[in-house]
């Protein structure tokens, strides 16, 4: 099985912690030249600082906030014009806030829909060009699981997360022929930032213990666990990989069996 990512470029977006700071050191071990995206710049150079370059990989970052479309379009046009053809692109940022649909207000929903999908389309479109020229492409979307079964108090997220999908698989049908596929990550509950804030917000507004609210998450899980971020990113290194190379268009839930349907 071919796992080398040696002579490849990647971009891994929100990758300063969590699921997609996993996701860039994977790449990186697997050989890949990664570039690295997100808003502080100080936790970028950490981050780099942190990828393997033994194959000798070099990599880089792009310091660039999700909420400001125009601004990341204009970024990665100066970027591609130097750094074309990236090969493997990972659309990751943020989560966005918590909460009942029915108190969530427009803006909100206006903002998370910039921050993933309006985002994740000028990304692919800067990359696609260059993919078709090399003839290897993987566009690596981290959603969540609610795409297969909306979650409860998240009602902004379940609402997006089922247009980006629908948008990634209409990209993995255009682009299939030329050798790129489009493939969707749905994480469940993973230890990170994200999931310490949820927890803890949901604690705060039901008064309940931390503790007691941990324990109820797990009891949803059949392997009884959260995931490590690690656990997420072998899925989407995996996908990024040439042995991957007939995958196209699906959802890959990797949430230790939470999801109650298929
Ligand atoms: N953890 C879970 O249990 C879980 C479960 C299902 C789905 N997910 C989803 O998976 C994705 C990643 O989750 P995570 O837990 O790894 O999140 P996280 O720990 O909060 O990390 C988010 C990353 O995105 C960057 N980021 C945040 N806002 C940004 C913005 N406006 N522009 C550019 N970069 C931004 C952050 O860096 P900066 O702050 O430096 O920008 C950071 O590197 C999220 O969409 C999350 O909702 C997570």
């Amino acid at each position: 099985m071919n796992l080398d990512l040696k002579n490849k470029k990647a971009l891994v977006c929100g990758s300063t912690q969590g699921i997609g700071k996993a996701v860039a050191i994977e790449l990186a071990n697997m050989g890949a030249s990664v570039t690295l995206v997100a808003r502080n710049e100080q936790s970028l150079k950490q981050t780099k600082s942190e990828l393997s370059t033994d194959l000798g990989q070099t990599h880089s970052y792009l310091c660039a906030d999700f909420s400001q479309p125009d601004k990341l379009k204009e970024l990665l046009d100066a970027f591609m014009q130097r750094y074309s053809p990236i090969h493997i692109l990972v659309n990751n940022t943020g989560g966005p806030a918590s909460g009942p649909i029915v108190n969530a207000k427009p803006e909100e929903f206006l903002l998370a829909f910039n921050n993933h999908l309006i985002c994740n389309h000028i990304l692919a479109q800067a990359c696609i060009e260059g993919m078709k020229n090399a003839s290897y492409g993987r566009i690596i979307n981290i959603i969540s699981t609610s795409v297969k079964q909306p979650l409860p108090n998240l009602g902004v997220s379940n609402t997006i997360r089922a247009a980006v999908a629908n948008w990634s698989k209409t990209l993995a049908n255009e682009l299939g022929k030329f050798n790129i596929t489009v493939n969707n990550v749905l994480p469940g509950a993973t230890n990170t930032q994200r999931l310490a804030t949820i927890i803890e917000n949901k604690a705060a507004k039901t008064s309940t213990e931390i503790n007691a609210v941990k324990k109820e998450m797990l009891h949803e899980i059949p392997m009884g666990r959260f995931a490590e971020a690690a656990e997420i990113a072998n899925a989407v290194a995996f996908l990024a990989s040439p042995a991957a190379s007939y995958i196209n268009g699906i959802n890959i839930p990797v949430d230790g069996g939470r999801t109650g349907n298929l």
